[in-house]
């Protein structure tokens, strides 16, 4: 009896503790946004979120109103709907809400990759210099001679040009974009090691296709590896696939390429110049082929099925790229060089700009975090304030917030290619809520301090593909009134999304 009593309080003791810890006894505090910390312990929401992100903060926000605190697998979020205070945390100092804190429990967990000290300050220096100005004109020029080399290397050397090749669009245009970004910033077959030009071309057209179906079996767990719900076979496939990436992208075989972009060239010599081990150097070069390549290949999926879906966006954006190449004094005709389609040329297509922006309003849904660094105060659009507490995070999804919000974007689960044009074809930027005009119109690229630093590459490289599609080939659909795929819905919140299932397409070369 003696002993009972001590033993029972000790009990009692542990599972208040649990519960401490798994978040069950927090509770709103004054100020605070509404809290809602779910069903299950420690998990509170995460399975609903999983399933449906949009759908889940859909149902948060007609419960709760514009800000709200949830529960996801023990930590708390504060998701801010309301797209005129989303200033309030894309412009608030690193000190109070910051992304890196957030990105790094990220990247060692799902890359294996242990960031440095300051790591964002060098990588800004190497993002400006080489994703912008100058640097961007020559990664825009490798990258249209990568995709010439993909798309058109048989164009001019006989055979049966004409005959229609059958395929799937959504690995088809991912496949493409994919291989020539990645060479375009990893660099190509050394043809001194290739013994020619010609088989170091082939070479770049055999090895980048092998890296691209291990890619897609890592693309294809990377939500449940993200959210660590892998099984541990998978598990295993997974660390088998990361290892193989280390391996193909490592500094020995970087080091031996030709034409590497500078922006990874830089990115890994900071690294090396800091001492970093160099198999930290291999798993950082995974990392950013991650971000650089997962995309950009399904954003141009939709672009090009948007076009051919709606054939008036199609005979516009066809008149632009023809405008461009005769400005430019070039055709396209057999016997003819194929077109050398510059850097300028493709910054003078405003519907073809207007026709991307709609594709990515309508399939890029990132969710953007920043983690808590000290208890501060969120200040809304309405002057309303809202205490936040230290070790929390602060979210923002667009998609639902801004880019399908009807009040904004009229009718706006509907393409349509001119919804970012002015009547007199110059870039619409005037977007209204409430009456107010908004500066976060449409956010597939995030914004701030994260915001995408490849997000002007991003876009030339989907102008390149869909100028070589519409002057070098004939292409349709298998089934024309064949439905637009549904978007994946487990794939919310990681960038551009992809579909639920592939559609048929056919293609021949023009000439
Ligand atoms: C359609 C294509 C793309 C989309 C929709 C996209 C979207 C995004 C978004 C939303 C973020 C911010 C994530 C956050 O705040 O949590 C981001 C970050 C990033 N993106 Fe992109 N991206 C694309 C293509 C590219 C390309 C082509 C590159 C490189 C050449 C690139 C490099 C990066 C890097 C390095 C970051 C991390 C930035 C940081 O840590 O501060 N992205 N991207």
């Amino acid at each position: 009896m003696g002993l009972l009593v001590p033993i029972l309080l000790a009990l009692l003791a542990s599972l208040f503790g649990g519960l401490f810890l798994l978040g069950a006894f927090r509770r709103r505090r004054p100020n605070e946004p509404p809290l809602d910390r779910g069903p299950i312990p420690w998990l509170g929401h995460v399975l609903e979120f999983r399933r449906d992100t949009a759908k889940f903060l859909e149902r948060m926000r007609k419960k709760h109103g514009d800000i709200f605190t949830v529960q996801l697998g023990g930590n708390y979020f504060t998701f801010l709907m309301d797209p005129s205070s989303f200033g309030a945390v894309v412009k608030e100092a690193r000190a109070k809400l910051d992304f890196n804190a957030f990105a790094r429990k990220l990247v060692i967990r799902v890359f294996g990759y242990t960031p440095m000290e300051n790591e964002s300050k060098f990588s800004h220096v190497s993002n400006n210099r080489h994703l912008m100005g100058d640097g961007l004109v020559l990664l825009t020029e490798s990258m249209m001679k990568n995709l010439q080399n993909l798309m058109l290397h048989s164009v001019g050397k006989g055979g049966d040009q004409k005959t229609w090749i059958e395929d799937e669009l959504f690995m088809y245009s991912y496949n493409i974009v994919f291989r020539a970004g990645y060479l375009s910033l990893y660099g190509n077959v050394s043809s001194r090691e290739a013994g020619s030009t010609e088989k170091s071309f082939e070479m770049d057209r055999m090895q980048s296709d092998e890296l691209f179906k291990e890619f897609r079996k890592y693309d294809q767990y990377f939500p449940k590896l993200a959210y660590g719900v892998l099984s541990p076979r998978e598990r295993f496939e997974v660390k088998k696939l990361l290892r193989l990436f280390w391996k193909t992208l490592s500094l020995q075989v970087f080091k031996n390429k030709d034409n590497p972009s500078g922006w990874v060239n830089e990115l890994q010599q900071t690294r090396e110049d800091l001492g970093m081990k160099e198999f930290m150097q291999d798993r950082y070069m995974f990392l950013i082929l991650w971000a650089s390549q997962g995309n950009t290949g399904p954003a141009a999926f939709w672009l090009l099925l948007y076009l051919m879906k709606h054939p008036e966006a199609m005979a516009a954006v066809r008149g632009e790229v023809d405008r461009v190449v005769t400005e430019s004094g070039q055709d396209v005709r057999v016997g003819g060089s194929i077109v050398n389609l510059t850097y300028d040329m493709i910054q003078k297509t405003p519907v073809l700009d207007s026709a991307l922006e709609e594709t990515l309003r309508l399939t890029a849904a990132p969710v953007l975090t920043r983690a808590v660094m000290e208890d501060m105060k969120l200040k809304m659009a309405d002057g309303s304030e809202y205490q936040i507490r230290q070790a929390d995070r602060v979210s923002l999804f667009p998609y639902t917030a801004v880019q399908i919000d009807p009040e904004i974007h009229p009718d706006p689960l509907s393409f349509k290619y001119d919804r970012f044009l002015n009547p007199d074809g110059s870039k619409k930027t005037d977007f209204y809520k409430n009456g107010k005009k908004l500066r976060y119109y449409t956010m597939p690229w995030g914004a701030g301090v994260s915001m995408c630093p490849g997000r002007f590459f991003a876009t030339n490289e989907m102008k390149q593909f869909v100028f070589f599609m519409i002057l070098y080939f004939d292409f349709e659909l298998k089934n024309p009134k064949e439905e637009t795929p549904d978007i994946d819905r487990t794939r919310w919140g990681f960038g551009a999304m992809q579909p639920t299932r592939d559609i048929g397409f056919r293609y021949r070369l023009r000439l």
